[in-house]
């Protein structure tokens, strides 16, 4: 059955149950529908070292592609202390996402007033670095 945002959400919400943040306290859960309309989900997970933490869109993203997802149709992101605050995906995570994204990728997330919003890459990230 296709996976709906709703659905996307939910899943993005659940897979934060799982993260690893106990230095930051700051819990991320990611996921994604690919072009196959198969779910991927990740979670942030830090490190002692603190630069090894990664991100959960990261955690996403690997976990899609190592399953055969070529593109992100859309991806959900949602993250905060205890409660779910806005959450947009890092400047890192934008040019990973922007990797495997086209102009009809959908990122969703909670905007500063606390609203789900649908953005596209372009918008999240303008006048991407890309190689081809
Ligand atoms: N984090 C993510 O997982 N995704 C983002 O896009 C922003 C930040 C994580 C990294 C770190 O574990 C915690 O949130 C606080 O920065």
């Amino acid at each position: 059955m296709a996976v709906n945002d709703q659905d996307l959400k939910t899943a993005a919400i659940e897979a934060r149950k799982n993260a690893y943040c106990r230095y930051s306290g700051f819990s991320v859960g990611a996921a994604i529908v690919d072009d196959l309309g198969h779910l991927h989900v990740g979670c942030n997970i830090e490190n002692a070292s603190y630069p090894l933490g990664t991100c959960a869109e990261t955690a996403a993203i690997a976990a899609m592609v190592q399953e055969g997802g070529k593109r992100i149709d859309r991806i959900a992101v949602i993250g905060g202390r205890g409660d779910a605050t806005p959450c947009t995906p890092c400047g890192g995570c934008r040019q990973r996402i922007n990797e495997f994204a086209d102009e009809n990728t959908i990122i969703i997330t909670m905007d500063d007033s606390n609203e789900w919003r649908h953005y596209s890459i372009a918008e999240l990230l303008p006048a991407s670095f890309h190689l081809d």
